[in-house]
């Protein structure tokens, strides 16, 4: 007899958690680990950002926040969506929460009955079927191609939609693929949706001003604003800004859906702190400048982790668009064998073998629901990066 809730089975604790936990243990004795695994960049807060969070406090803004978000951060919301997006909306149909993942999580607490299916294309973000699962819902993957740069095709979608249905999930700059969906792409996926009404469309665009070269972002609203009462549009300031521990992530939608939201928010955490809503503002309505220097930045990393992992018999990787990670095949390295006799057999035996035996720590595509892949953060130092892809090219030369 347990007292946890029979549908929590399914529910699995974040493997990037996981990974973390192992990588301290392994300090703690004494080794040397380089992180490759976090989805946090390693720029900071901008300080006139930090500033504007100090001003708030100094202000005694420090009361429990409104539980939709600050009337004012609402308004610089509608004004970024209008301004970046081209996309109309009024403070009511916005909220704010506790970063994205609030916001994701109250969307399904809002919307799905038990079996209720949402389409996921993989190689997903972590936290998607989970916090599907969690609320009773039914996670259905549809498996995307490499040679399609990991994206959903018409077809595919078309395929797997049932009379369940109750979402698709766009994440586009993609975790972990990095992945972006160009505007006609976008065009080709809402065709299919028109034929479906009762399919409803999330767009989380948490990596929107994180993409590289040719690619152009934009978001489901924006292509087929015919759709727009049936999308929520989810983003947040956790990563362009640098701002991941301020947890401020807000949803756009139609207004029984944010209204549904709100009831939940306000029976769950209140929403997030309004110190963080005030420093918000100051975000979204100030400089951004510093978003195309960090991007520099991230692109030449970006090209760094590429070549020299190609470089790597075994491995591949497809430049990613977008977003900040590289999901790297290891197709090349399973069935081969550890210098102690152990096969690698998976994704995950190559994740381990690489933390435990050469010290850095990667993701295994198995977590993101396609393998065999291992997803590399380039948001960390270049001189890093560059030690990891060489400890990764040396441990891999020591297979046979
Ligand atoms: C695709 C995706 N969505 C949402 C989030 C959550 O972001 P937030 O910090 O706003 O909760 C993340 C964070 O890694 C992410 O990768």
């Amino acid at each position: 007899m347990t007292i946890i809730a029979q549908h929590l089975n399914q529910v699995k604790a974040s493997a990037i958690s996981l990974i973390t936990e192992r990588a301290n243990q392994l300090e703690r004795e004494g080794r040397n680990i380089i992180r490759l695994s976090a989805g946090e960049p390693d720029f900071g807060t901008p300080d006139h950002i930090k500033i504007a969070g100090v001003k708030a406090i100094a202000e005694g803004k420090t009361q429990y926040p409104p539980v939709q978000g600050v009337f004012e951060l609402r308004e610089a919301i509608c004004r970024k969506l209008k301004r970046d997006n081209g996309i109309t909306y009024t403070p009511e149909r916005i909220i704010v929460g506790c970063g994205c993942k609030q916001i994701l999580f109250n969307a399904m607490a809002a919307t799905l009955n038990p079996g209720d299916e949402v389409l996921l294309p993989t190689p997903y973000w972590i936290s998607y079927p989970n916090m599907v699962g969690i609320n009773r819902g039914v996670p259905v993957f549809i498996n995307t191609l490499e040679k399609n740069q990991f994206k959903l095709t018409p077809e595919d979608l078309e395929n797997a939609i049932t009379p369940r249905t109750k979402w698709l999930f766009i994440n586009s700059p993609g975790n972990p693929s990095g992945a972006v969906y160009s505007d006609a792409e976008l065009k080709a996926l809402a065709c299919v949706l028109r034929e479906h009404p009762h399919v409803w469309v999330l767009s989380d665009d948490i990596y929107e001003f994180m993409v590289y070269d040719q690619a152009k972002f934009c978001t489901m609203a924006q292509v087929a604003p015919d759709m727009k009462e049936r999308i929520l549009v989810v983003n947040g300031l956790s990563k362009a800004y640098g701002m991941t521990g301020w947890r401020v992530g807000y949803g756009a939608g139609p207004l029984e859906l944010i209204k549904t939201m709100f009831k939940i928010q306000s029976q769950s955490t209140s929403g997030t702190s309004i110190i963080s809503q005030w420093a918000a503002i100051t975000a979204l309505d100030g400089d951004h400048t510093f978003i195309n220097a960090n991007n520099e930045n991230l692109k030449l990393r970006r090209d760094v982790v590429v070549s020299m992992l190609s470089d790597v018999e075994g491995l591949s990787c497809t430049p990613p668009e977008g977003a900040f990670y590289c999901y790297v095949s290891c197709k090349g390295i399973i069935g081969k064998r550890t210098p102690k006799g152990q096969i690698i057999a998976s994704d995950l035996d190559l994740s381990n073998f690489l933390m435990d035996e050469c010290g850095v720590a990667v993701v295994h595509g198995e977590a993101f629901g396609l393998s065999p892949y291992f997803r590399i953060s380039f948001a960390t130092k270049l001189e890093l990066l560059k030690s990891g892809c060489r400890m990764i090219a040396e441990a891999l030369r020591q297979l046979n």
